[in-house]
């Protein structure tokens, strides 16, 4: 708050001031003093078209002009129908029906919702609990959050979380089952995949209704994608013991990992794909799931036809007309070609930044989401103490020096464990790539000689 000024701002941080962001051109943001930002994580990973997009901002005031609000208990629009018809031939076979919500959260909300409704309305009342994955995000709703395994977010909030279950994700890197990748492969014994049904088996399969999970795990752990063959094995455990396979492509999906979804790469059909961010690439609150056609059949034969849910702002015909000129953007600019292309490009950019700086022990992801895994010492394979907030303080120099990151910290065990997400607009070009490589060689270095002080100040204490 600068003196005079009374602020009314509940900020996400309120002992922090935020610049001020006036506009946006192609891959930057630019404040108020005319700094510009590099936004090298699509803010969080949602603007996958970059900002200052006039077409999809003209097709919102369009709609806006025609028919702002309509409610989906009485009346539809052609925006909602076309919109939900690009996204259901964009979905994998039988995935044809498309719900909308306005963000992720409610997107998974609503899946788990539909997973009980489906299994109770089939004869199955007692099919309830949700298994989830530690270090995976589903969104910040009292349900989402309960699937999800992020300790810090979940943490003050436990006693009013549901009873769910949850497992380990592969994380191959640091096996939180000690196991070695080679040998889980080899031997066709999959830790992670056995204490899934171990789970199952506990809780008793007449309880479980669905199992989530990111098909590349975002926020919590970096960019982390699965071994091959593991979402195969964990759509097996679902079709044995009737569990409703929900994937989150909150985050992945409309072409961040180089295909449409992400789940065309693990090689499963999934029973619910939620998703959000990039259908809309930002410009409206938008998101929603699409439900395969088993589940949709059921809830016309085994009830009235209604999931009972619903949102005031489910299918706003605003936010639709957004997500319909957005997917036009990416299918006019083949934004699926350039991921292709500049998504090999970047990984190996970051690669040569591992060499450089010693902190770096690990670069992964798919396509424009990749991550890196963050350590004290690489030789010791030392971890950041969380109070270091380590990857906080490295995405806040790359600020100072003109680019925005995705930080994020607790990868390994929830508390433990520090990455940095790049992320860039999917309509990145080299030349952009090569900024945000140059401006985080320089932000290492600055916060190696940071480093060094803190280091200095622990031996001497
Ligand atoms: C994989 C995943 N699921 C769900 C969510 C929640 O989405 P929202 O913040 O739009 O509610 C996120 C947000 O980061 C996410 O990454």
């Amino acid at each position: 708050m600068d003196g005079l000024k009374k602020d009314y701002v509940f900020h996400r941080d309120l002992k922090k001031k935020y610049p001020i962001i006036t506009h946006g051109e192609g891959v930057y943001l630019i404040d108020e003093d005319g700094k510009k930002f590099l936004d090298a994580c699509s803010g969080a990973v949602a603007a996958n078209l970059g900002h200052g997009i006039a077409s999809i901002g003209e097709a919102m005031a369009e709609q806006a002009k025609k028919a702002a609000f309509v409610h989906t208990m009485r009346f539809e629009t052609n925006a909602l129908h076309e919109l939900a018809e690009t996204i259901g031939k964009m979905a994998p076979d039988h995935l044809n029906k498309v719900y909308f919500t306005t963000g992720g959260s409610e997107a998974n909300e609503s899946a788990l919702k539909l997973a009980r409704q489906y299994h109770r309305d089939a004869g199955r009342p007692q099919k309830h609990i949700v298994i989830g994955r530690w270090q995976s995000y589903h969104g910040n709703t009292v349900g989402s959050l309960s699937a999800g395994g992020d300790v810090k977010r979940r943490h003050a909030y436990t006693p009013n979380l549901l009873n769910y279950a949850h497992v380990y994700s592969p994380y191959c890197h640091r096996c939180p089952y000690d196991r070695q990748k080679d040998d889980c492969l080899a031997k066709q014994n999959w830790t992670c995949v056995n204490d899934i049904e171990r789970t199952i088996l506990e809780l008793g399969p007449e309880n479980v209704s669905a199992f989530i999970a990111e098909p590349i795990v975002g926020s919590q752990q970096g960019a982390v994608p699965p071994p091959l063959g593991y979402f195969k094995k964990v759509r097996e455990l679902c079709d044995r013991y009737e569990i409703v396979l929900i994937i989150d492509e909150v985050m992945t999906g409309f072409g961040r990992t180089g295909t449409n979804f992400a789940t065309e790469q693990i090689g499963i059909k999934p029973d619910v794909i939620t998703f959000g961010k990039g259908v809309s690439a930002g410009y409206a609150p938008l998101a929603g799931m699409i439900v395969h056609d088993r589940l949709i059949d059921s809830l016309i034969q085994n009830s009235d036809g209604k999931f009972i849910h619903g949102y005031t702002y489910s299918g706003h015909p605003v936010a639709a007309a957004a997500g319909l000129a957005a997917l036009e953007v990416y299918e006019r600019e083949m934004v699926l070609e350039n991921v292709k292309e500049q998504g090999p490009y970047l990984v190996n950019r970051l690669l040569e930044l591992k060499e450089k700086h010693p902190y770096i022990s690990d670069v992964r992801g798919k396509g424009l989401l990749i991550g890196m895994e963050l350590v004290k010492d690489i030789e010791q394979d030392l971890l950041f103490d969380p109070s270091e907030k380590a990857s906080e303080r490295l995405n806040e120099i790359a600020m100072e020096l003109g680019a925005v990151f995705y930080p994020g910290s607790g990868s390994i065990d929830g508390i433990k464990g520090e990455h940095l997400i790049v992320s860039p607009p999917l309509n990145v070009s080299k030349k952009e790539i090569d900024e945000i490589v140059r401006i985080l060689d320089e932000a290492f270095t600055i916060f190696k000689s940071q480093l060094r002080k803190d280091e200095m100040y622990e031996i001497t204490k």
